[in-house]
Protein backbone atom coordinates (compact mmCIF):
# COMPACT_ATOMS: atom_id res chain seq x y z
CA UNK A 1 0.00 0.00 0.00
CA UNK A 2 1.19 3.43 -1.29
CA UNK A 3 0.80 6.38 1.25
CA UNK A 4 1.17 9.76 0.56
CA UNK A 5 0.08 13.60 2.01
CA UNK A 6 -2.26 15.39 0.16
CA UNK A 7 -3.45 18.62 0.43
CA UNK A 8 -7.16 18.73 -1.17
CA UNK A 9 -10.68 20.14 -1.22
CA UNK A 10 -12.92 17.18 0.12
CA UNK A 11 -15.66 17.82 -2.67
CA UNK A 12 -13.59 18.27 -5.44
CA UNK A 13 -11.09 15.07 -4.83
CA UNK A 14 -11.35 12.65 -7.06
CA UNK A 15 -11.01 9.12 -5.25
CA UNK A 16 -11.99 5.62 -4.72
CA UNK A 17 -13.32 6.62 -1.44
CA UNK A 18 -13.47 9.88 0.58
CA UNK A 19 -13.36 9.76 4.56
CA UNK A 20 -14.84 12.05 6.59
CA UNK A 21 -14.72 12.56 10.58
CA UNK A 22 -18.31 12.82 12.51
CA UNK A 23 -18.44 13.82 16.20
CA UNK A 24 -20.89 12.23 18.24
CA UNK A 25 -24.08 14.32 18.75
CA UNK A 26 -24.32 16.07 22.49
CA UNK A 27 -27.70 15.65 23.66
CA UNK A 28 -30.43 15.95 21.79
CA UNK A 29 -28.72 17.82 19.08
CA UNK A 30 -27.45 16.46 15.52
CA UNK A 31 -23.81 14.83 14.98
CA UNK A 32 -21.14 17.61 14.89
CA UNK A 33 -19.44 17.03 11.14
CA UNK A 34 -15.57 18.03 11.36
CA UNK A 35 -14.30 20.77 9.23
CA UNK A 36 -13.81 18.53 6.36
CA UNK A 37 -17.50 16.80 6.33
CA UNK A 38 -19.12 20.21 6.46
CA UNK A 39 -17.02 21.37 3.23
CA UNK A 40 -18.05 18.30 1.34
CA UNK A 41 -21.77 18.48 3.38
CA UNK A 42 -21.85 22.01 1.59
CA UNK A 43 -21.49 20.70 -1.85
CA UNK A 44 -23.41 17.90 -2.05
CA UNK A 45 -26.51 20.30 -0.50
CA UNK A 46 -26.37 19.17 2.83
CA UNK A 47 -26.54 15.11 1.84
CA UNK A 48 -24.61 13.92 5.08
CA UNK A 49 -26.44 15.78 7.34
CA UNK A 50 -29.75 14.57 6.33
CA UNK A 51 -28.08 10.87 6.17
CA UNK A 52 -26.60 11.35 9.42
CA UNK A 53 -30.09 12.18 10.87
CA UNK A 54 -31.67 9.14 9.97
CA UNK A 55 -29.44 7.63 13.28
CA UNK A 56 -27.00 5.04 10.99
CA UNK A 57 -24.02 6.04 12.21
CA UNK A 58 -23.22 4.79 15.76
CA UNK A 59 -21.80 7.19 18.13
CA UNK A 60 -19.00 4.48 18.80
CA UNK A 61 -15.26 6.13 17.67
CA UNK A 62 -14.71 4.16 14.54
CA UNK A 63 -18.15 3.19 13.21
CA UNK A 64 -18.44 3.65 9.92
CA UNK A 65 -21.39 4.34 7.43
CA UNK A 66 -20.65 4.02 3.62
CA UNK A 67 -22.76 5.93 1.11
CA UNK A 68 -22.13 5.60 -2.91
CA UNK A 69 -21.92 8.80 -5.56
CA UNK A 70 -23.12 11.15 -3.38
CA UNK A 71 -24.55 14.22 -5.65
CA UNK A 72 -22.05 17.12 -5.65
CA UNK A 73 -18.46 15.10 -4.87
CA UNK A 74 -16.18 14.36 -6.72
CA UNK A 75 -15.82 10.53 -4.92
CA UNK A 76 -17.23 8.05 -6.23
CA UNK A 77 -17.61 6.40 -2.01
CA UNK A 78 -17.83 8.52 0.94
CA UNK A 79 -17.37 6.25 4.35
CA UNK A 80 -18.32 7.91 7.65
CA UNK A 81 -16.82 7.70 10.41
CA UNK A 82 -17.65 7.80 13.71
CA UNK A 83 -15.14 9.89 16.21
CA UNK A 84 -16.49 9.88 19.12
CA UNK A 85 -17.51 12.71 21.81
CA UNK A 86 -15.04 15.87 20.53
CA UNK A 87 -14.21 17.09 23.85
CA UNK A 88 -12.61 13.20 24.07
CA UNK A 89 -11.14 12.65 21.04
CA UNK A 90 -7.17 11.85 22.11
CA UNK A 91 -5.10 8.91 21.44
CA UNK A 92 -7.39 5.92 21.54
CA UNK A 93 -10.52 7.27 20.06
CA UNK A 94 -8.07 8.53 17.15
CA UNK A 95 -6.49 4.77 17.48
CA UNK A 96 -10.19 3.44 17.20
CA UNK A 97 -11.29 5.61 14.19
CA UNK A 98 -8.26 4.53 12.07
CA UNK A 99 -9.05 0.86 12.77
CA UNK A 100 -12.50 1.70 11.92
CA UNK A 101 -12.06 3.23 8.88
CA UNK A 102 -9.13 0.48 8.00
CA UNK A 103 -12.11 -2.38 8.52
CA UNK A 104 -14.39 -1.05 6.43
CA UNK A 105 -12.36 0.17 3.33
CA UNK A 106 -11.15 -3.89 3.56
CA UNK A 107 -14.14 -4.52 2.28
CA UNK A 108 -14.31 -1.88 -0.64
CA UNK A 109 -13.54 -2.22 -4.47
CA UNK A 110 -11.79 1.18 -4.29
CA UNK A 111 -8.23 1.30 -5.48
CA UNK A 112 -7.32 4.56 -3.60
CA UNK A 113 -8.28 6.56 -0.75
CA UNK A 114 -8.70 9.92 0.93
CA UNK A 115 -8.75 10.09 4.69
CA UNK A 116 -10.09 13.48 6.70
CA UNK A 117 -8.34 12.00 9.88
CA UNK A 118 -4.49 12.94 10.53
CA UNK A 119 -5.55 16.46 10.02
CA UNK A 120 -7.95 15.98 13.09
CA UNK A 121 -7.06 18.07 16.68
CA UNK A 122 -5.71 15.31 19.12
CA UNK A 123 -5.23 17.03 22.26
CA UNK A 124 -0.72 16.75 22.82
CA UNK A 125 -0.10 15.21 19.69
CA UNK A 126 1.34 16.79 16.48
CA UNK A 127 1.38 16.13 12.77
CA UNK A 128 3.80 13.77 12.77
CA UNK A 129 2.50 11.37 15.44
CA UNK A 130 -1.21 11.33 13.71
CA UNK A 131 0.61 10.15 10.53
CA UNK A 132 2.63 7.86 12.33
CA UNK A 133 -0.45 5.99 13.91
CA UNK A 134 -2.69 6.51 10.59
CA UNK A 135 -0.28 4.68 8.74
CA UNK A 136 0.78 1.71 11.46
CA UNK A 137 -2.93 1.26 11.76
CA UNK A 138 -4.13 0.99 8.39
CA UNK A 139 -0.93 -1.43 7.68
CA UNK A 140 -1.96 -3.42 10.61
CA UNK A 141 -5.18 -4.21 9.51
CA UNK A 142 -4.29 -4.69 6.19
CA UNK A 143 -1.49 -7.18 7.20
CA UNK A 144 -2.59 -11.28 5.84
CA UNK A 145 -0.51 -14.05 6.76
CA UNK A 146 -1.74 -16.88 3.83
CA UNK A 147 1.20 -18.57 2.33
CA UNK A 148 0.66 -21.39 3.25
CA UNK A 149 -3.55 -22.22 3.04
CA UNK A 150 -3.89 -23.24 -0.69
CA UNK A 151 -7.27 -21.77 -0.91
CA UNK A 152 -7.39 -17.93 -0.23
CA UNK A 153 -9.68 -16.85 2.15
CA UNK A 154 -11.16 -13.98 0.09
CA UNK A 155 -9.63 -11.32 -2.92
CA UNK A 156 -6.75 -9.37 -1.53
CA UNK A 157 -8.29 -5.94 -0.44
CA UNK A 158 -8.09 -3.43 -3.88
CA UNK A 159 -6.47 -0.53 -2.22
CA UNK A 160 -3.48 0.75 -3.56
CA UNK A 161 -3.07 3.82 -2.70
CA UNK A 162 -3.86 5.62 0.64
CA UNK A 163 -3.47 9.57 0.79
CA UNK A 164 -4.08 11.30 3.99
CA UNK A 165 -5.04 15.34 3.67
CA UNK A 166 -3.84 17.94 5.85
CA UNK A 167 -6.16 20.29 5.65
CA UNK A 168 -5.80 22.17 9.04
CA UNK A 169 -2.18 21.81 8.97
CA UNK A 170 0.20 22.97 6.07
CA UNK A 171 1.88 19.64 4.41
CA UNK A 172 5.21 19.71 6.76
CA UNK A 173 8.17 18.08 6.08
CA UNK A 174 7.72 16.95 9.54
CA UNK A 175 4.51 14.77 8.14
CA UNK A 176 6.06 13.72 4.97
CA UNK A 177 9.14 12.50 7.53
CA UNK A 178 6.51 10.87 9.33
CA UNK A 179 4.98 8.92 6.36
CA UNK A 180 8.42 7.60 5.49
CA UNK A 181 9.25 6.44 8.69
CA UNK A 182 5.81 5.29 9.16
CA UNK A 183 5.86 3.14 5.91
CA UNK A 184 9.14 1.63 7.00
CA UNK A 185 8.58 0.72 10.13
CA UNK A 186 4.83 -1.31 9.15
CA UNK A 187 7.77 -3.17 6.80
CA UNK A 188 9.53 -4.10 9.99
CA UNK A 189 6.31 -4.98 11.73
CA UNK A 190 5.14 -7.46 9.08
CA UNK A 191 8.74 -9.04 9.15
CA UNK A 192 8.43 -9.54 12.70
CA UNK A 193 4.95 -11.19 12.43
CA UNK A 194 5.75 -13.50 9.23
CA UNK A 195 8.70 -14.66 10.81
CA UNK A 196 6.69 -14.91 14.20
CA UNK A 197 3.59 -16.84 11.91
CA UNK A 198 5.26 -19.11 10.24
CA UNK A 199 5.57 -22.73 11.80
CA UNK A 200 8.46 -24.21 13.36
CA UNK A 201 9.39 -26.56 10.78
CA UNK A 202 9.80 -23.90 8.33
CA UNK A 203 11.39 -21.17 11.24
CA UNK A 204 14.21 -22.88 11.93
CA UNK A 205 17.41 -21.22 13.25
CA UNK A 206 19.13 -21.90 9.78
CA UNK A 207 15.90 -19.87 8.35
CA UNK A 208 16.08 -16.81 10.45
CA UNK A 209 19.76 -16.48 9.39
CA UNK A 210 19.01 -17.29 5.80
CA UNK A 211 16.25 -13.87 6.47
CA UNK A 212 19.38 -11.94 8.22
CA UNK A 213 21.36 -12.69 5.03
CA UNK A 214 18.49 -11.19 2.91
CA UNK A 215 17.71 -8.48 4.96
CA UNK A 216 21.86 -7.72 4.86
CA UNK A 217 21.93 -7.76 0.87
CA UNK A 218 18.66 -5.78 0.40
CA UNK A 219 19.97 -3.08 2.72
CA UNK A 220 23.65 -3.14 2.52
CA UNK A 221 24.26 -4.41 6.57
CA UNK A 222 27.09 -6.32 7.79
CA UNK A 223 25.72 -9.85 8.82
CA UNK A 224 28.13 -12.43 10.90
CA UNK A 225 26.68 -15.74 11.29
CA UNK A 226 28.36 -17.39 14.18
CA UNK A 227 28.21 -21.39 14.12
CA UNK A 228 28.25 -24.55 16.68
CA UNK A 229 32.16 -24.65 16.45
CA UNK A 230 32.30 -20.55 17.27
CA UNK A 231 30.68 -20.94 19.94
CA UNK A 232 32.66 -23.55 21.21
CA UNK A 233 35.56 -21.83 20.92
CA UNK A 234 34.13 -18.85 22.49
CA UNK A 235 32.74 -20.92 25.39
CA UNK A 236 29.29 -20.51 24.81
CA UNK A 237 28.20 -23.07 27.31
CA UNK A 238 24.41 -21.63 28.42
CA UNK A 239 23.52 -21.07 24.53
CA UNK A 240 24.92 -24.27 23.31
CA UNK A 241 23.32 -26.27 26.65
CA UNK A 242 20.02 -25.32 25.18
CA UNK A 243 20.61 -26.00 21.41
CA UNK A 244 21.73 -29.87 22.38
CA UNK A 245 18.32 -31.70 22.49
CA UNK A 246 17.94 -30.71 19.24
CA UNK A 247 18.38 -31.62 15.07
CA UNK A 248 18.93 -28.09 14.19
CA UNK A 249 22.18 -26.53 14.43
CA UNK A 250 21.98 -23.36 16.58
CA UNK A 251 22.83 -20.19 15.20
CA UNK A 252 24.74 -16.62 16.67
CA UNK A 253 23.13 -14.12 14.27
CA UNK A 254 24.59 -10.52 14.42
CA UNK A 255 23.66 -7.83 12.24
CA UNK A 256 25.13 -4.51 11.50
CA UNK A 257 23.17 -1.05 10.89
CA UNK A 258 25.73 1.50 10.72
CA UNK A 259 23.49 4.81 9.56
CA UNK A 260 25.01 7.23 11.72
CA UNK A 261 28.59 8.43 12.35
CA UNK A 262 31.79 6.28 12.76
CA UNK A 263 32.19 7.88 16.43
CA UNK A 264 28.87 7.08 17.68
CA UNK A 265 29.01 4.27 19.97
CA UNK A 266 25.87 1.71 18.40
CA UNK A 267 22.76 0.37 20.57
CA UNK A 268 22.86 -3.53 20.87
CA UNK A 269 19.39 -4.87 20.36
CA UNK A 270 19.46 -8.67 21.68
CA UNK A 271 16.63 -11.02 20.60
CA UNK A 272 15.65 -14.12 22.06
CA UNK A 273 15.44 -16.56 19.04
CA UNK A 274 13.82 -19.90 20.17
CA UNK A 275 12.45 -21.26 17.17
CA UNK A 276 10.40 -23.93 19.08
CA UNK A 277 10.40 -24.59 23.36
CA UNK A 278 9.30 -27.69 24.21
CA UNK A 279 10.33 -27.13 27.24
CA UNK A 280 13.22 -29.56 26.98
CA UNK A 281 13.25 -32.62 29.33
CA UNK A 282 11.39 -30.38 31.96
CA UNK A 283 8.61 -31.07 28.79
CA UNK A 284 5.87 -28.43 28.82
CA UNK A 285 2.33 -29.62 29.05
CA UNK A 286 0.61 -30.60 25.83
CA UNK A 287 -1.86 -27.88 25.61
CA UNK A 288 -0.85 -24.88 23.26
CA UNK A 289 2.42 -25.95 23.08
CA UNK A 290 2.00 -24.82 19.13
CA UNK A 291 1.99 -21.27 20.62
CA UNK A 292 5.88 -21.91 21.30
CA UNK A 293 6.65 -21.45 18.07
CA UNK A 294 6.69 -17.76 18.64
CA UNK A 295 9.31 -17.98 21.40
CA UNK A 296 11.65 -16.14 18.57
CA UNK A 297 9.58 -13.09 18.38
CA UNK A 298 12.52 -11.32 20.19
CA UNK A 299 14.28 -12.18 17.14
CA UNK A 300 11.80 -11.41 14.81
CA UNK A 301 11.27 -8.03 16.45
CA UNK A 302 15.15 -7.25 16.03
CA UNK A 303 14.98 -8.48 12.26
CA UNK A 304 11.84 -6.31 11.87
CA UNK A 305 13.57 -3.29 13.84
CA UNK A 306 16.80 -3.06 11.58
CA UNK A 307 14.92 -3.79 9.01
CA UNK A 308 12.66 -0.60 9.71
CA UNK A 309 15.84 1.74 10.67
CA UNK A 310 17.71 0.25 7.53
CA UNK A 311 14.35 1.31 5.05
CA UNK A 312 13.97 4.74 6.37
CA UNK A 313 18.17 5.27 6.40
CA UNK A 314 17.82 6.38 9.86
CA UNK A 315 20.90 7.96 10.83
CA UNK A 316 21.86 5.53 13.83
CA UNK A 317 24.12 2.71 14.51
CA UNK A 318 22.47 -0.57 15.65
CA UNK A 319 23.39 -4.16 15.81
CA UNK A 320 21.34 -6.86 16.21
CA UNK A 321 22.35 -10.00 17.91
CA UNK A 322 20.39 -12.74 17.61
CA UNK A 323 20.66 -16.25 19.91
CA UNK A 324 18.65 -18.73 18.07
CA UNK A 325 18.46 -22.40 18.58
CA UNK A 326 15.68 -24.93 19.23
CA UNK A 327 14.95 -26.01 22.94
CA UNK A 328 14.51 -29.90 22.40
CA UNK A 329 13.98 -33.14 24.41
CA UNK A 330 16.40 -35.76 23.15
CA UNK A 331 18.98 -38.68 24.12
CA UNK A 332 21.78 -35.69 23.73
CA UNK A 333 19.51 -32.98 25.50
CA UNK A 334 20.86 -30.88 29.30
CA UNK A 335 19.30 -32.35 32.07
CA UNK A 336 17.81 -30.80 34.96
CA UNK A 337 20.72 -30.44 37.36
CA UNK A 338 23.63 -30.11 35.06
CA UNK A 339 25.80 -27.19 35.77
CA UNK A 340 27.47 -25.21 32.62
CA UNK A 341 30.11 -22.35 32.29
CA UNK A 342 28.80 -19.71 30.32
CA UNK A 343 30.42 -16.91 28.19
CA UNK A 344 31.17 -14.76 31.25
CA UNK A 345 32.76 -17.22 32.71
CA UNK A 346 30.30 -17.56 35.54
CA UNK A 347 28.23 -21.13 36.15
CA UNK A 348 24.87 -22.13 36.22
CA UNK A 349 22.83 -24.96 37.85
CA UNK A 350 20.04 -25.53 35.16
CA UNK A 351 17.79 -26.76 37.69
CA UNK A 352 14.61 -26.92 34.75
CA UNK A 353 15.44 -26.37 31.01
CA UNK A 354 12.28 -24.79 30.34
CA UNK A 355 14.11 -21.77 31.73
CA UNK A 356 16.23 -21.61 28.53
CA UNK A 357 15.81 -17.53 27.23
CA UNK A 358 17.82 -16.69 29.96
CA UNK A 359 20.43 -19.12 29.02
CA UNK A 360 20.74 -18.43 25.35
CA UNK A 361 20.93 -14.38 26.24
CA UNK A 362 22.96 -14.17 28.78
CA UNK A 363 25.48 -15.68 26.14
CA UNK A 364 24.32 -12.93 23.39
CA UNK A 365 24.56 -10.06 26.65
CA UNK A 366 28.02 -10.82 27.56
CA UNK A 367 28.91 -11.37 23.66
CA UNK A 368 27.71 -7.94 23.33
CA UNK A 369 30.22 -6.22 25.53
CA UNK A 370 33.15 -6.39 22.37
CA UNK A 371 30.47 -3.72 21.06
CA UNK A 372 31.65 -1.34 23.61
CA UNK A 373 27.65 -0.11 22.97
CA UNK A 374 25.84 3.03 23.95
CA UNK A 375 23.20 0.78 25.97
CA UNK A 376 22.06 -2.88 25.47
CA UNK A 377 18.24 -3.59 24.93
CA UNK A 378 17.20 -7.32 25.15
CA UNK A 379 13.59 -8.22 23.34
CA UNK A 380 12.47 -11.80 24.98
CA UNK A 381 9.44 -14.01 25.41
CA UNK A 382 10.45 -14.91 28.69
CA UNK A 383 8.23 -15.97 31.23
CA UNK A 384 4.86 -16.99 32.04
CA UNK A 385 4.90 -14.70 34.60
CA UNK A 386 4.61 -11.59 32.92
CA UNK A 387 1.76 -12.52 31.22
CA UNK A 388 0.37 -13.13 34.90
CA UNK A 389 1.46 -9.87 36.23
CA UNK A 390 1.01 -7.29 33.14
CA UNK A 391 -1.43 -9.51 30.88
CA UNK A 392 -1.77 -8.36 27.48
CA UNK A 393 -1.44 -5.06 27.56
CA UNK A 394 2.22 -4.13 28.72
CA UNK A 395 5.53 -4.95 28.12
CA UNK A 396 7.54 -5.71 31.22
CA UNK A 397 10.42 -3.46 31.47
CA UNK A 398 13.51 -4.08 33.33
CA UNK A 399 16.57 -2.04 33.74
CA UNK A 400 20.12 -1.22 35.63
CA UNK A 401 19.96 2.46 34.13
CA UNK A 402 17.21 4.96 34.89
CA UNK A 403 17.67 7.21 32.29
CA UNK A 404 17.77 3.97 29.62
CA UNK A 405 13.97 3.24 31.40
CA UNK A 406 12.74 6.56 31.02
CA UNK A 407 13.64 6.67 27.10
CA UNK A 408 12.09 2.84 26.57
CA UNK A 409 8.75 4.01 28.68
CA UNK A 410 8.46 7.48 26.74
CA UNK A 411 9.07 5.79 23.16
CA UNK A 412 6.12 2.76 24.27
CA UNK A 413 3.68 5.99 24.97
CA UNK A 414 4.73 7.61 21.91
CA UNK A 415 4.52 4.78 19.84
CA UNK A 416 1.92 2.92 21.87
CA UNK A 417 3.43 -0.34 22.28
CA UNK A 418 3.64 0.65 26.06
CA UNK A 419 6.03 -1.10 28.77
CA UNK A 420 5.31 -0.60 32.64
CA UNK A 421 8.62 -0.90 35.05
CA UNK A 422 8.82 -3.63 36.85
CA UNK A 423 11.54 -4.37 39.95
CA UNK A 424 15.06 -5.56 39.50
CA UNK A 425 15.78 -5.39 43.22
CA UNK A 426 18.93 -6.69 45.40
CA UNK A 427 16.34 -8.84 47.51
CA UNK A 428 15.31 -11.03 44.78
CA UNK A 429 18.48 -12.46 43.57
CA UNK A 430 19.01 -14.50 46.67
CA UNK A 431 16.27 -16.53 45.02
CA UNK A 432 18.81 -17.48 42.32
CA UNK A 433 20.80 -19.34 44.55
CA UNK A 434 22.27 -22.71 44.06
CA UNK A 435 24.50 -25.75 46.22
CA UNK A 436 26.34 -26.87 42.76
CA UNK A 437 27.43 -23.70 41.08
CA UNK A 438 27.78 -19.89 40.99
CA UNK A 439 23.68 -19.52 40.39
CA UNK A 440 20.53 -21.66 39.67
CA UNK A 441 18.49 -20.47 36.24
CA UNK A 442 15.52 -20.20 38.03
CA UNK A 443 14.12 -18.84 41.23
CA UNK A 444 10.79 -20.56 42.24
CA UNK A 445 7.27 -19.41 41.56
CA UNK A 446 7.17 -15.88 43.17
CA UNK A 447 8.08 -13.38 40.71
CA UNK A 448 8.99 -15.31 37.93
CA UNK A 449 9.48 -12.41 35.64
CA UNK A 450 11.66 -10.40 38.19
CA UNK A 451 14.05 -13.73 38.95
CA UNK A 452 14.27 -14.20 34.99
CA UNK A 453 15.24 -10.65 34.64
CA UNK A 454 17.71 -10.72 37.83
CA UNK A 455 19.56 -13.47 36.27
CA UNK A 456 20.25 -11.88 33.01
CA UNK A 457 20.64 -8.60 34.90
CA UNK A 458 24.16 -10.65 36.67
CA UNK A 459 25.57 -10.70 32.67
CA UNK A 460 24.65 -6.91 32.61
CA UNK A 461 26.99 -5.40 35.30
CA UNK A 462 29.33 -3.89 32.61
CA UNK A 463 26.23 -2.83 30.10
CA UNK A 464 23.62 0.12 30.23
CA UNK A 465 21.40 -2.51 29.95
CA UNK A 466 17.51 -2.89 30.21
CA UNK A 467 15.31 -6.05 29.15
CA UNK A 468 11.89 -6.35 27.90
CA UNK A 469 9.66 -9.40 28.65
CA UNK A 470 6.96 -9.36 25.68
CA UNK A 471 5.62 -12.91 26.64
CA UNK A 472 2.23 -11.15 26.78
CA UNK A 473 2.69 -8.75 23.73
CA UNK A 474 4.21 -10.63 21.17
CA UNK A 475 1.15 -12.77 20.13
CA UNK A 476 -2.30 -13.29 20.26
CA UNK A 477 -3.75 -16.70 21.39
CA UNK A 478 -7.44 -18.10 20.67
CA UNK A 479 -9.22 -17.77 17.48
CA UNK A 480 -7.14 -14.59 16.24
CA UNK A 481 -3.96 -16.63 17.34
CA UNK A 482 -1.04 -14.96 15.58
CA UNK A 483 1.85 -12.45 15.82
CA UNK A 484 1.34 -9.31 16.98
CA UNK A 485 4.57 -7.82 15.97
CA UNK A 486 5.45 -6.14 18.60
CA UNK A 487 8.00 -4.66 20.23
CA UNK A 488 8.66 -3.29 16.80
CA UNK A 489 7.25 0.23 16.65
CA UNK A 490 8.48 1.19 20.68
CA UNK A 491 12.05 0.22 19.20
CA UNK A 492 11.78 1.75 16.18
CA UNK A 493 10.97 5.13 17.95
CA UNK A 494 13.19 4.26 20.66
CA UNK A 495 16.28 3.97 18.68
CA UNK A 496 15.20 7.64 16.67
CA UNK A 497 14.03 9.73 19.90
CA UNK A 498 17.81 8.00 21.89
CA UNK A 499 19.27 9.98 18.44
CA UNK A 500 17.31 13.07 18.85
CA UNK A 501 14.53 12.60 16.48
N1 LIG B 1 8.99 -19.22 26.41
C1 LIG B 1 8.65 -19.47 27.78
C2 LIG B 1 7.86 -18.31 28.38
C3 LIG B 1 6.40 -18.22 28.03
C4 LIG B 1 5.49 -19.07 28.59
C5 LIG B 1 5.96 -17.23 27.20
C6 LIG B 1 4.15 -18.96 28.29
C7 LIG B 1 4.61 -17.10 26.91
C8 LIG B 1 3.70 -17.97 27.45
C9 LIG B 1 9.90 -19.65 28.61
O1 LIG B 1 10.95 -20.27 27.97
C10 LIG B 1 9.53 -20.53 29.76
O2 LIG B 1 9.20 -21.65 29.53
N2 LIG B 1 9.57 -19.98 30.97
C11 LIG B 1 9.20 -20.69 32.13
C12 LIG B 1 10.21 -20.38 33.21
C13 LIG B 1 10.10 -21.26 34.42
C14 LIG B 1 10.50 -22.67 34.07
C15 LIG B 1 10.99 -20.70 35.50
C16 LIG B 1 7.81 -20.26 32.54
O3 LIG B 1 7.48 -19.07 32.39
O4 LIG B 1 7.04 -21.11 32.96
MN1 LIG C 1 10.89 -22.36 28.14
ZN1 LIG D 1 11.05 -20.05 25.98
Amino acid sequence: MEFSIRAAAPEKAKTGCLVLGIYKAGSASAPKLTRAAQAADRAAGGRLREVLAHGDLSAKAGATLLLHKVHGLAAERVLLVGLGEQKEFGETAFRDTVRGAAGALKGLGAKDALLYLADLRVAGRNAAWKVRHAVLGLREAFYRFEQLKTQKKSPLPALAAVALAAQSEPVTLQARAALREAAATADGVDLARTLGNLPPNICTPGYLAEEARKLARQFKLGLEVLERRDMEKLGMGALLAVARGSHQPPKLIVLRYSGGAKKQKPLVLVGKGITFDTGGISLKPAGEMDEMKFDMSGAGSVLGTLRALAGMKAPVNVIGVVPACENMPGGAATRPGDVVTTLSGQTVEILNTDAEGRLILCDALTYAERFQPDAVVDIATLTGACVIALGHVATGLFANDEKLAGELRAAGDDAWDRVWPMPLWEDYQEQLRSNFADMANIGGRPAGSVTAACYLSRFAKKLRWAHLDVAGTAWKSGRDKGSTGRPVPLLVRFVLRHAGR
